[in-house]
């Protein structure tokens, strides 16, 4: 059977439940965030509250239920960096390789691109390959390494920095 086509939408505070056990599976068993500790319901609650309409985010929706989601970051407190967003991205892994990944990344940029802003970053592990040639598949270029900034799974973590210029 073809696999339903996902509707990208914005999240709403009903969709926090799937966000989070997307997010927090990789906490656990992935590098695509180098955080350590799950994150409890309450803290996506306070984590969404507190995002305005210049922090969209995004979530992939198929048959009824959240199988991905996107999202922007305002980067740095400096009004100076006002035009820039860290933009992360995130498929439930029974739903990787579809195109599902393209697709929202591909909506947060036109939202971004809508919004006005110039330049978009992505901070990804050096041994994420899915995501830094998702990343590269839409224009992004890599603009600079960090060495063993981070470390999980009992080993140092470096990443990768890429970015896309709107205009
Ligand atoms: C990275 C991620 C979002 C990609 O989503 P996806 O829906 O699986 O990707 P898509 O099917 O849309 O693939 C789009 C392109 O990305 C690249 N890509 C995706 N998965 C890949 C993989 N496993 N290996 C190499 N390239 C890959 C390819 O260029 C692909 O284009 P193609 O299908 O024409 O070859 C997904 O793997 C994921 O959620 N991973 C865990 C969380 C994560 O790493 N998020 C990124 C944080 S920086």
């Amino acid at each position: 059977m073809d696999a339903p086509i996902p509707l990208i939408r914005r999240a709403t505070e009903v969709d926090l439940g799937a966000i989070n056990g997307i997010y927090n599976r990789e906490v656990r068993e992935g590098v695509a965030t180098w955080e350590l500790d799950e994150w409890p319901p309450e803290q996506r609650l306070a984590w969404f509250r507190a995002r305005d309409d210049e922090e969209p985010v995004l979530v992939a929706e198929a048959d009824g239920r959240v199988i991905g989601f996107a999202y922007l970051t305002r980067y740095r407190g400096r009004r100076g960096y006002r035009l820039t967003r860290e933009n992360t991205v995130m498929v439930h892994p029974d739903h990787q390789r579809r195109g599902l990944g393209r697709l929202l990344l591909s909506e947060l940029v036109e939202c971004a691109r809508e919004m006005g802003l110039h330049t978009l970053l992505a901070f990804i592990d050096q041994e994420n390959h899915a995501s830094i040639e998702l990343h590269r598949a839409l224009g992004y270029v890599e603009v600079g390494r960090e060495r063993e900034t981070g470390h999980k799974f009992a080993a140092w973590r470096s990443s990768v920095e890429m970015q896309l210029l709107l205009e």
